[in-house]
């Protein structure tokens, strides 16, 4: 327990036998959290909450989230002051490090990562052996997994230096790994990385030159791509930032911990959800197709949800999707695509969805999702890479909770426990008298 979270008062658990004392510790923000530690121990009780919707699974100081007021800081600083004057590798920095960065700090650590960028070249062998077809995220599961067997000499989580380098090579090689996904299934050669270009440039040109052909790299485009970079680069305990933490509380290596996120961040819940939100706008086509849409939202027989809408922890606007409305304005604007019906029907939409009354009473709000996929689509990129994208600009706030998680501690093995509402103890019958 750190010096920020203190105990105070206890809370008192009447149990059929016996009354249990629990500390109640104060973090710096949100709710006061009841240690339940000792539950077990000293009164023979576990709790039951399935998805962890009144659980705090650890202690962290990176990101906080208030999601009634629509509140999300990065180490303290609110997000949309970062949107519009930071970009994703100070952001990085700050996640990993916990402050911004002074000017030769930034510096430093933008040269470290860049000196990161190729991977092994034996792992363009290891793509070939995909199908064509595969979808980029089933790659990036792979190879990303594969890293610890391309970089052995950073897997020992014992010690701190192949721990930094490992989480340099995770940040610097992930834009790479997804170009390479994109290049591979639609049948182009790899496109190398190139030092000279920030984050967002070089991962736009690996993904849309040729050989053949440079891509000359839109300062437009790369700013709102690097906006969409920052804003997913973490989001507290969410499921696959919860899947990083576990897979890693048994000592597994960092890359394993990576794809184990990366698996857990492709379900349309989660990361996927941006791919099957345009796919929704698309599918409604036109703005009189709503009303149809919005009442198959509501029929509880049917279950379709309007994908980019709700969240488990915001039941106000998500405040990144707040940021990125405008930037899809003043993208799509500047693209000179601002007639595109996808956005008229998202717009349309929202603003339906927003004067609806079971939307309103369930706290239902456009999220992230909802519009990055109208921003990605508008700079060049195909629906199956907007999960891969979000995977490589979460990747900093994985290894940042990665990272913070193996020096806590307090660190333990993750291991819940069960209701257990099986068969109670019965003998085996032999098969001959089975009915
Ligand atoms: N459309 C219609 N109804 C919805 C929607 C939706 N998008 N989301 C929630 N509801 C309804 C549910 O049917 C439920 O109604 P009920 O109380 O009558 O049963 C109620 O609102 C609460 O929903 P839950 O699923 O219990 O809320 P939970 O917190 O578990 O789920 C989730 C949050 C998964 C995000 C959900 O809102 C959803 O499926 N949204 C669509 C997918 C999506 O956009 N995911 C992206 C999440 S953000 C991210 O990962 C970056």
């Amino acid at each position: 327990m750190s010096e920020e979270t203190h105990k105070a008062e206890t809370a008192r658990l009447d149990l059929p036998e016996k009354a249990v004392e629990l500390p109640v510790l104060h973090g710096t923000m949100g709710p006061d959290v009841v240690d339940i530690r000792r539950l077990y121990a000293d009164g023979g009780v576990f709790t039951f909450d399935p998805g962890f919707t009144s659980t705090a699974s650890c202690e962290s100081k990176i990101t906080f989230i208030d999601g009634d007021r629509g509140i999300l800081l990065y180490r303290g600083y609110p997000i949309e002051q970062l949107a519009e004057k930071s970009h994703h590798l100070e952001v990085a920095y700050l996640l990993l490090y916990g402050d911004l960065p002074t000017a030769a700090e930034l510096e430093d650590f933008e040269e470290r990562i860049t000196r990161h960028t190729m991977v092994h070249e034996q792992m363009h062998y290891f793509y070939r052996g995909f199908r064509r077809d595969a979808h980029p995220m089933a790659i990036m599961v792979g190879v990303v997994g594969a890293m610890s067997a391309f970089y052995q000499d950073s897997t020992d989580i014992n010690d701190p230096e192949q721990r930094e380098i490992a989480s340099f090579r995770m940040i610097a090689k992930i834009p790479t790994i997804a170009a390479m996904a994109y290049k591979y299934s639609i049948g182009q050669p790899f496109i190398y990385p190139r030092n000279d270009l920030d984050y967002a440039s070089n991962f736009l040109r690996m993904c849309f030159a040729v050989p053949a052909e440079d891509y000359e790299v839109d300062p437009i485009i790369a700013r709102a791509l690097d906006r969409i970079f920052l804003l997913h680069a973490d989001h507290e305990q969410n499921a696959s930032t919860s899947t990083v933490r576990l897979a890693g509380s048994s000592g597994a290596n960092p890359f394993a911990c990576i794809a184990a996120g990366i698996a857990c961040l492709w379900g349309p819940a989660h990361g996927g959800a941006n791919e099957a939100a345009l796919n929704m706008l698309r599918e409604i086509g036109t703005v009189d197709r709503i009303p149809e849409y919005i009442r198959r939202a509501k029929d509880k027989s049917d279950p379709f949800r309007l994908m980019g809408f709700g969240h488990r922890v915001y039941k106000n606007f998500d405040p990144r999707a707040k940021v990125l409305k405008k930037s899809a304005d003043e993208v799509l604007g500047l693209l000179g695509i601002e007639n595109n019906p996808t956005l008229q029907v998202a717009k349309e939409l929202e603003r339906i969805a927003l004067e609806d009354d079971y939307f309103i009473e369930k706290k239902l709000y456009p999220n992230v999702d909802f519009y990055s996929g109208i921003i990605l689509e508008a700079l060049g990129f195909p629906t199956s890479m907007f999960t891969p994208i979000f995977a490589l600009s979460r990747t900093v706030g994985w290894i940042a909770q990665w990272k913070e998680m193996i020096s806590d501690p307090t660190q333990k093995i993750g291991r819940p426990r069960q209701l257990y509402t099986g068969p109670t103890p019965r003998d085996y019958v032999d098969i001959e008298y089975r009915s």
